[in-house]
């Protein structure tokens, strides 16, 4: 049985990918040593990341889910649409909200607005990937795994509409071989 993905590179290998949640996961123990910080999932890319993750951290954590949407295809709407939001309140937590990657920055700039007006203790984005040159607002994660170039990617949680999230490593999608 062969399975073809539309991949015109392998950008990021499972092993690179292992290495880094790693270390991220450690950077984020020390920082929140002493501390009880909800972690909160943006699904649905965010969901392999996010797993990882929380599986490498050496502190107590609590864990919740949000439900964005706002792509189509390899275009984003510009529109962020709330499908699920947190359950509970964080009023004076330390929150750290995981996303799969930072475009244009909507995404990210929606959330910190949402959340930080519910008035957390701290807010930070911690992100597996980062695309800096095609941001249109203003957003810096603390927590960044690679830094990449203007490419739609897939693999590792991210789609291209719904499918490919379970590529265990990022590539570069290809549009012909779809
Ligand atoms: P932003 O709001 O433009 O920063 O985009 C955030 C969301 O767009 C991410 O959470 C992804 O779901 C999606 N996205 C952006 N770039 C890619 C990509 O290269 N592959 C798959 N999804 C992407």
């Amino acid at each position: 049985m062969s399975y073809q993905v539309p991949v015109k590179k392998v950008l990021i290998s499972e092993e690179e990918i292992n290495k880094r949640v790693k270390e991220l996961a450690k950077q984020i123990s020390t920082d929140y040593a002493g501390k009880t910080p909800l972690l909160v999932c943006i699904l649905r890319g965010a969901s392999l990341f996010f797993s990882d993750l929380i599986k490498n951290l050496k502190i107590d954590c609590n864990l919740d889910f949000m439900c964005l949407s706002s792509y189509q295809g390899t275009n984003s709407s510009g529109k962020v649409r709330l499908l699920l939001d947190i359950r509970d309140d964080i009023r004076d937590k330390d929150v750290i909200v995981v996303e799969d990657i930072v475009d244009t920055g909507i995404t990210g700039v929606y959330l910190r607005d949402l959340l930080g007006a519910r008035k957390p203790a701290s807010l930070e984005f911690c992100t597996l990937l980062d695309k800096p040159q095609n941001r249109k607002v203003e957003i810096t994660p603390k927590y960044l795994g690679f830094s990449i170039e203007n490419e739609f990617v897939i693999g590792y949680g991210l789609d291209y509409n719904e499918l490919y999230r379970n590529l265990p490593f990022v590539g570069v999608f290809d549009e012909t071989k779809k």
